[in-house]
């Protein structure tokens, strides 16, 4: 976030706390519960929202260098990310083009070809198809025509998008509008990708977004754990188009008071959270950047997998570094598996009780509030 822009997030906290309320949305929300727990919903979510836009789908720093390359079957269809000799990243189905095999697992770096394992038919890393053992038997199949079928794909600020639909297009700045220059400032390319965990979890994708976007939960649910971090009481919430802001200060916000103004620091001292519509969170967390990639499990509405991201101002390079991090991920893995899953299978099991048609979101939840009417919008275009 760029220094003018922290300036006046900073006086619209303090202006918070010295009011002693957060930021309100106009009127309360009424949720349908059949969103959380509709097979025929997340059919629709699967066409409209996974495949229908670009989504973003991982950050740069995980494929820094040519060569380098990353696969991915969260998504709604197995996806090869690479990164070219000219720097380029590029995105591709991981489906062979001789008889559909999957032509990479994992990820891995100094990768200039691809070798199906099936029949060994290569391809290099801008998916042209370079090899077909005993070609004379396929006569007529012309190489130029039989590439890895590409997917649009953009990088922008250090995040890349894939749009699963390899007849779509897109444009990056247009998918970030007037978030723009804001994700531009951290510098999210400068960053070191320090470890990726994924995790299932038994429900809907939307629940472990919901997560993010209000403060209220703390003070009850993470009382012992995440609450002592933050000042919850004060959230701020803004709304990009269909993209969401929240910011939640820490307890050492209120050192800045008295302090110049040009030496305000917003992001040490909030967490900053975004919304990438629809699956994405990324939280800038003063010292790192948290990524959650976070996607049905094979389009079921009730099962969630999930990429967790730590990105690192420098790599750690020494075992307490390590130690460090572990420690860290190891926290917010625990917060999320112990209090927030435990309670969100309840509101899964909860939607298809019958015990009511609709969830509610209070005005102290406009954040939240925020990503369903988008959502809602969304899914009626
Ligand atoms: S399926 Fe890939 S070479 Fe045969
Ligand atoms: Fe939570």
């Amino acid at each position: 976030m760029q220094h003018q822009k922290q300036v006046a997030e900073t006086r619209r906290l303090f202006d918070l706390m010295a009011r002693g309320t957060t930021d309100f949305a106009p009127e309360i929300w009424r949720e349908p519960v059949a969103v959380y727990a509709d097979p025929a919903h997340a059919a629709r979510e699967q066409e409209i929202l996974f495949r229908g836009r670009p989504l973003a789908v991982a950050m740069s720093a995980e494929l820094p260098r040519p060569g380098d390359f990353l696969t991915d079957d969260l998504g709604p269809a197995p996806l090869i990310l690479t990164r070219t000799v000219a720097g380029e990243v590029k995105a591709f189905l991981n489906v062979c083009r001789h008889r559909g095999a999957r032509v990479a697992e994992g990820k891995g770096s100094n990768k200039r070809r691809f070798i199906c394992p099936y029949h060994a038919w290569t391809y290099d890393n801008e998916g042209r198809l370079v090899g077909i053992p005993e070609q004379e038997a396929f006569e007529g199949v012309d190489c130029a025509t039989h590439g890895l079928t590409p997917l649009p794909v953009a990088e922008r600020h250090g995040i890349i998008w894939v749009q699963f639909d390899p007849k779509a297009s897109f444009d990056a700045e247009a998918v970030l509008g007037p978030l723009d220059a804001e994700l531009a400032a951290y510098n999210f390319a400068g960053y070191h990708f320090h470890e990726r965990r994924t995790m299932t979890v038994p429900i809907n994708w939307k629940l472990v977004v919901d997560g993010f976007l209000e403060g209220y939960h703390l003070r009850s649910l993470h009382k012992k754990t995440v609450e002592p971090i933050f000042l919850s009481r004060h959230c701020s919430a803004e709304v990009y188009g269909p993209n969401v802001r929240m910011i939640i200060p820490r307890r050492s916000f209120p050192e800045m008071q008295g302090q110049p103004e040009q030496s305000w620091d917003l992001v040490r001292h909030t967490a900053i959270i975004y919304v990438l519509f629809p699956n994405t969170v990324i939280v800038v967390q003063g010292d790192h950047i948290e990524t959650w990639h976070c996607y049905p499990s094979g389009g079921k509405v009730d099962e969630c997998t999930f990429h967790l991201g730590f990105y690192v101002p420098e790599p750690a390079m020494t075992p307490s570094a390590h130690e460090h991090w572990r420690r860290n991920m190891d926290l917010v893995l625990a917060t999320v598996k112990d209090e927030d899953i435990p309670t969100s299978r309840g509101i899964q099991t909860g939607a298809t009780s019958g015990a009511q048609t609709h969830v509610v979101f209070g005005r102290n939840e406009p954040a939240l509030i925020g990503f369903h009417r988008a959502l809602r919008d969304a899914m009626a275009a």
